[in-house]
């Protein structure tokens, strides 16, 4: 009997381990796993992100014909984004639209966050404004480019996607959420990744501290070869069968604490691509 009572309790322990997220640990999840903006909003150091400086922005992303710096996205209310409200916080990430009407430019992904739920953009500004405040002024990003004048129309409501819905919430993850897809589809005419013909096929040029690296095929034409073990290890671990390393700037680091259900569900999501 005593047995079966501490079994009970066990399972109940069990059973409380994984209550749902509040907004902020759900916030924090989805910003440092599968959207990784520090991969992007943290300046890096010789041996890495620098912690004192996280989200403080001021990392040079400049590319052919602009001279991008990745935002402070701290609370600070100077340099950062303190002063502004959550609703212009959101319409930042997801229309790429700041409170004094100028348009946001690449290589923040954009296009990609007009996806993000409006459940999971509010905890993520949530997650933003938990972090530290750091004073760390940006220079100003000068594109040689006309800008668009917007992302698309305004949006309303964008609806949760069912965790459920295995390919639908890796192609939510795999896109809205974490950009793979921006990375790894080739550019169209006019320099930018296209998502709709290129979709996976990789050939994106990345220049920075660790040298060039050119994004690879995602679609089943390459990955067929990786089991889904070869593959999540690739995503989590940096690691490929053949014991080489997944250079820079995929991710890697970030990706490792995504969690196993939604991992499948990306992986899942990947292997019915059509194979370019
Ligand atoms: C691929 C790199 C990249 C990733 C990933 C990224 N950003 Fe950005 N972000 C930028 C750059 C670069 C800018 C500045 C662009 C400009 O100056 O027009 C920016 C601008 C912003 C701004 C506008 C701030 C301002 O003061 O102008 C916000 C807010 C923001 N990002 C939030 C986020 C959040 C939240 C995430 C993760 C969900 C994220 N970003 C992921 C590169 C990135
Ligand atoms: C900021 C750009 C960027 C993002 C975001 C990104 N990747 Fe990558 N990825 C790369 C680059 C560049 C490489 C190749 C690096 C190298 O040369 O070692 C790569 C390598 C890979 C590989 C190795 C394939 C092989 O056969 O070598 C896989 C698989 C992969 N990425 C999947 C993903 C998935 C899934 C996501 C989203 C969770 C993702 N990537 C997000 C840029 C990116």
């Amino acid at each position: 009997m005593q047995n079966y009572l501490l079994l009970f309790s066990l399972l109940a322990l069990n059973a409380h381990a994984t209550p749902t997220p509040t907004p902020l640990e759900r916030g924090r999840y989805l910003s440092q796993a599968i959207a990784a903006c520090a991969n992007c909003h943290t300046p890096q150091g010789p041996s890495g992100p620098l912690a004192a400086k996280t989200l403080a922005g001021g990392t040079d992303y400049s590319g052919p014909g602009f001279q991008a710096y990745a935002a402070n996205i701290t609370p600070d209310r100077e340099t950062g984004i303190g002063r502004w409200s959550d609703a212009q916080i959101i319409t930042a990430i997801r229309e790429g639209k700041r409170p004094d009407g100028s348009v946001i430019g690449p290589p923040m992904p954009v296009g990609m966050y007009r996806g993000i739920s409006d459940r999971d953009m509010a905890a993520i500004v949530t997650y933003l404004r938990s972090v530290p405040a750091v004073k760390n002024k940006v220079p100003k990003s000068v594109y040689h480019f006309p800008l668009p004048p917007n992302y698309g129309p305004p949006l309303g409501r964008v609806a949760e996607v069912p965790v459920a819905d295995k390919i639908a919430y890796g192609r939510y993850l795999a896109g809205p959420l974490g950009h793979c897809v921006e990375c790894h589809s080739a550019p169209g005419a006019d320099g930018a990744p296209d998502v709709v013909h290129n979709l996976g096929t990789g050939g994106v040029i990345f220049k920075g501290p660790w040298g060039m690296t050119v994004s690879p095929n995602i679609t089943p034409s390459n990955l067929a070869r990786y089991s889904d073990q070869e593959l999540k290890r690739i995503i989590t671990m940096g690691i490929r069968p053949d014991g080489t390393q997944v250079r820079p700037p995929m991710g890697v680091s970030y990706y490792a604490g995504m969690r196993s259900q939604e991992l499948t569900a990306l992986v899942a999501y990947l292997r019915q691509l059509p194979s370019k």
